[in-house]
């Protein structure tokens, strides 16, 4: 079955735990905390505090998609408010092949993400050991975009990929999923959905449902 990670930062986070609660409910798989500071994308939102209180409310796996300069300072912080797995983008200005060697060293968990305009091929090196491979279909920042249908020429590329190398890497996608660019994703070789308006604007349990059933 495709696994749904619905993004908390459009949820009510004024009744958070209920939130959380109705995801779990309506099968949700995971969590996704869409972390951003204000420079590596024009938007911020939520830090390791908020993680926290999210993690008070469940035992699902939370992802933190770090969408910030520095996730090498930083790292630490997410973990340690009980964030999972980290996805990491490739586009952050770090050097990710370094920074994947201290997650590896301290027993991290950790996935590769990368923007619409950067091709797969740019990543293939570093999914030895990724849990999963993020493919955004909208330029990140903002919820409520417009699926960017190119990415799934990636996701296939990648569901390749991975098949042919063996590897556990999970093909995720995020940005505009909803139920009709959520089955051509999965047609075209996604496990996990990420999705934020989708949910929180339509009531969360059918929506998830009907993603749950792609
Ligand atoms: C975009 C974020 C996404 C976003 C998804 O920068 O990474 O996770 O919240 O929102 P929707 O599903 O509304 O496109
Ligand atoms: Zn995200």
């Amino acid at each position: 079955m495709v696994e749904v990670s619905p993004s908390i930062i459009s949820s009510d986070l004024s009744h958070l735990a209920d939130e959380v609660l109705k995801c779990e409910e309506a099968g949700a798989g995971s969590f996704h905390l869409d972390v951003m500071d204000g420079h590596f994308v024009n938007n911020i939102t939520m830090g390791p505090d908020l993680i926290r209180s999210i993690r008070k409310s469940t035992d699902l796996r939370l992802d933190a998609h770090l969408m910030i300069d520095r996730p090498d300072k930083y790292y630490k912080s997410f973990i340690d408010a009980g964030a999972d797995v980290l996805l990491i983008h490739y586009e952050s200005p770090v050097n990710t092949m370094e920074l994947i060697k201290r997650l590896e060293h301290d027993n991290i968990r950790y996935g590769i993400v990368i923007n619409p305009e950067t091709e797969f091929e740019k990543v293939k090196v570093f999914l030895d050991n990724a849990e999963i491979l993020l493919i955004m279909s909208v330029n990140p920042g903002f919820s409520g975009q417009k699926f960017i249908g190119d990415s799934l020429i990636k996701v296939s590329e990648a569901r390749e990929f991975i098949k042919r190398n063996n590897l556990k890497a999970r093909i995720e996608i995020d940005g505009g999923i909803n139920d009709e660019t959520g089955k051509l994703a999965v047609n075209a070789g996604a496990d996990i959905l990420v999705s934020a308006s989708f949910i929180f604007k339509n009531g969360i349990y059918n929506p998830i449902k009907k993603l749950r059933d792609l």
